[in-house]
């Protein structure tokens, strides 16, 4: 089992899972709807918990995935982080960053500086050459953020674990190598 790895930012921790602290926290956000909405659906307690456990298993095995958020005084207010692509797809292999944050605590910055923490993780010590995002064109939130972490929109695909014909299905794909990332850092 690799070290636990913390990465701290200015606001911010990523850190492993708490289990069962978290999953309480988590099912929050998996359940509602707001946060959920460009998934195909929210998560009860029994999905929310399995899916924690998963993340939390993950992330112990290999040191890096998707971490919990820890805000000072709030606690855990998201799940962000690097993780093997989940599904077979043309881009495949490839490890994608994530990223849910709690309704009441969007807006501030949260998510962009967890983000830059777990790409800085990943082109650093994970030693990545490419890390990609997707997620449904009416997900703006989500694409503004990859822009503005630098990454570049890549193509349109259709996502394999939705339905086709489901209008969820066609999903962006977006992309940063190590380079790209070294520029966006330098302000290029
Ligand atoms: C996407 C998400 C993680 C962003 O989290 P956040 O903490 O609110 O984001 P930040 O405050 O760090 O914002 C960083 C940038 O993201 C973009 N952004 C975030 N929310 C946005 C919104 N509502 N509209 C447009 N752009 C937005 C902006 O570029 C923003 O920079 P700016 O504030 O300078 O404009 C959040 O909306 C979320 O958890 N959504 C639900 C889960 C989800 O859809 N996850 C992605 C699945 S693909």
């Amino acid at each position: 089992m690799p070290e636990p790895v913390v990465l701290t930012g200015p606001r911010v921790t990523l850190r492993p899972w708490r289990l069962p602290d978290d999953l309480g926290p988590l099912s929050a956000i998996n359940g509602d709807p707001e946060a959920m909405r460009h998934f195909l659906n929210t998560m009860d307690r029994a999905e929310s918990d399995d899916w924690g456990r998963r993340i939390a298993a993950d992330l112990d095995s290999r040191g890096w995935g998707f971490w919990a958020v820890d805000l000072p005084g709030a606690g855990m207010v998201g799940a962000v982080g690097i993780k093997p692509a989940p599904f077979e797809a043309e881009f495949t292999p490839a490890v994608e960053i994530g990223w849910r944050i709690a309704t009441a605590f969007q807006r501030r910055g949260l998510a962009e500086e967890a983000a830059r923490l777990a790409l800085a993780y990943g082109f650093g010590p994970a030693r990545l050459d490419r890390i990609v995002a997707w997620t449904p064109p009416a997900n703006e939130p989500s694409w503004r953020l990859m822009e503005k972490l630098g990454m570049r929109r890549d193509r349109l695909f259709d996502h394999p674990r939705v339905p086709e014909g489901h209008p969820l299905r066609p999903h962006l794909l977006y992309g940063i190598d190590r380079a790209g990332w070294i520029a966006s850092r330098l302000g290029a």
